[in-house]
C-alpha cells in the first residue's frame, strides 16, 4: 500500500471562513467561545478572524476585539486574513502571531473577492510579507479557485501552480490551495498537487476543500496519496465563500478527523469535543449540523423511540 503521512495538522477555519458567510452577525461572545472549544477539543492552529473591510464582509467586523479578548491557550496559533497593509497594521496591534493573505487563479475571483487582479494582490501581498518578516509573524498564503472558478468555470493545474510559486517565494511559509466551489474530484486534485509540486515543496502545501458536490473527503485522501498533510475544515461543514455563490460549508472537520482516525493517521484531536463544538456553535447560529459523522454519533447517542 502508498504510505500515507503519519501526522496531519488540521488548520480549524470554522472562526474565519465559516462565519464569515452566516446571514446575521455572530455575538463576539459566541465567536470566541466557538475558538475556545476548539482548542479545548485539541486543535492546534485556528482561523480566528479576518481584518478585511467590513463593507465587504460585516460578519468579521470586530475582529480587533475578539483578538483583544481571545484567552489564548499554550501552544495553539491563532491567526487572521490580511489583504493588505491596512489589514495587516490591525492585526499586529492586535497582537497577532500569524496572518494570511489571500490570492486567487482566477481573474475574475480575484476582482470580486479583493477588488484587483491577481497580479495587483501579489504587489499588495509583498509589503504585508516584508513587514510581517520584521516583526517574527508567520505568513500563510491561500489560493482560491484552484480546481474551478464561479465565474470562468474550468482552472488547469498550470494556472495554479505559477500564483503558488510566487505566495511562496515572496515567503509565505504555506501555501494552502482552495477549492472554493468545491468542484474537483480525486483526479483533478491528485493532478493539481503533481503540477505545484514541481515549484513548492509538497511539505509547504495544503489542501482546502469546500464540500459542494460531496467530494471532499474522497479529495483529502487524494491528496494524502501525494503527501500532502496539512488540511483545512470548518466544524459542522461551516462555511462558504460570500463571492462564490452556491459554495457550500468547507469540509467538516468531524469527517476529517473521522477519516484521518481510521487510517491511523496522528492529529492530537478528540472527536468527541470536536463534535460538541459542532454541537454548540450550530444551535447558536440556529443550523443543522453539517458534519455527517458529527449527525450518526448524536443519532445513535439519542434513545431509541419506542
Ligand atoms: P477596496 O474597496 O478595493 O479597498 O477593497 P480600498 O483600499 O479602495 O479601500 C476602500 C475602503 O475600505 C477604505 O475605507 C479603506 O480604508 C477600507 P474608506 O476610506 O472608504 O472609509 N479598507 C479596509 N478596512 C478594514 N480593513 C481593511 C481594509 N482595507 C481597506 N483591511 C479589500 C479591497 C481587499 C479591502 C476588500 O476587497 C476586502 O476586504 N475583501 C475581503 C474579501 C473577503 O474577505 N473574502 C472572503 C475571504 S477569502 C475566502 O473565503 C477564500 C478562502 O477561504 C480560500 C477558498 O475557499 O478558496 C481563503
Ligand atoms: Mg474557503
Amino acid at each position: 500500500m502508498t504510505s500515507l503521512p503519519k501526522q496531519v495538522r488540521l488548520v480549524e477555519v470554522s472562526p474565519r471562513d465559516g462565519l464569515q458567510n452566516e446571514k446575521r452577525p455572530v455575538a463576539i461572545e459566541d465567536r470566541l467561545r466557538l475558538i475556545d472549544d476548539l482548542g479545548a477539543a485539541g486543535l492546534r492552529y485556528i482561523e480566528a478572524g479576518s481584518f478585511v473591510s467590513p463593507q465587504w464582509v460585516p460578519q468579521m467586523a470586530g475582529s480587533d476585539e475578539l483578538f483583544a479578548r481571545l484567552s489564548r491557550r499554550p501552544g495553539i496559533t491563532y491567526a487572521a486574513l490580511t489583504p493588505n497593509m491596512r489589514g495587516f497594521e490591525a492585526a499586529l496591534a492586535a497582537g497577532i502571531e500569524e496572518v494570511a493573505v489571500f490570492a486567487a487563479a482566477s481573474e475574475s475571483f480575484s476582482q470580486k473577492n479583493i477588488n484587483c487582479s491577481i497580479a495587483e494582490s501579489l504587489d499588495r501581498f509583498a509589503p504585508v510579507i516584508e513587514a510581517a518578516g520584521q516583526h517574527g509573524i508567520r505568513v500563510r498564503g491561500y489560493v482560491s479557485c484552484v480546481l474551478g472558478c464561479p465565474y470562468e468555470g474550468e482552472i488547469r493545474p498550470q494556472q495554479v501552480m505559477p500564483v503558488a510559486r510566487d505566495l511562496y517565494q515572496a515567503g509565505c511559509y504555506e501555501v494552502s490551495l482552495g477549492d472554493t466551489i468545491g468542484v474537483g474530484t480525486a483526479g483533478t486534485t491528485r493532478r493539481l498537487f503533481e503540477t505545484v509540486a514541481r515549484e513548492v515543496p509538497r511539505a509547504q502545501l495544503a489542501g482546502h476543500f469546500h464540500d459542494t458536490y460531496g467530494q471532499a473527503l474522497a479529495n483529502i485522501y487524494a491528496s494524502l496519496l501525494e503527501d500532502i498533510a496539512v488540511f483545512d475544515s470548518s466544524v459542522a461543514g461551516l462555511g462558504g465563500c460570500p463571492y462564490a455563490s452556491g459554495a457550500s460549508g468547507n469540509v467538516a472537520s468531524e469527517d476529517v478527523l473521522y477519516l484521518l482516525d481510521g487510517l491511523g493517521v496522528e492529529t492530537g484531536i478528540d472527536l468527541d469535543r470536536l463534535i460538541q463544538a459542532g454541537v454548540r456553535i450550530c444551535n447558536v447560529l440556529g443550523r443543522d449540523n453539517g458534519s455527517r459523522v458529527a449527525r450518526a454519533r448524536l443519532a445513535s447517542s439519542t434513545p431509541a423511540c419506542s
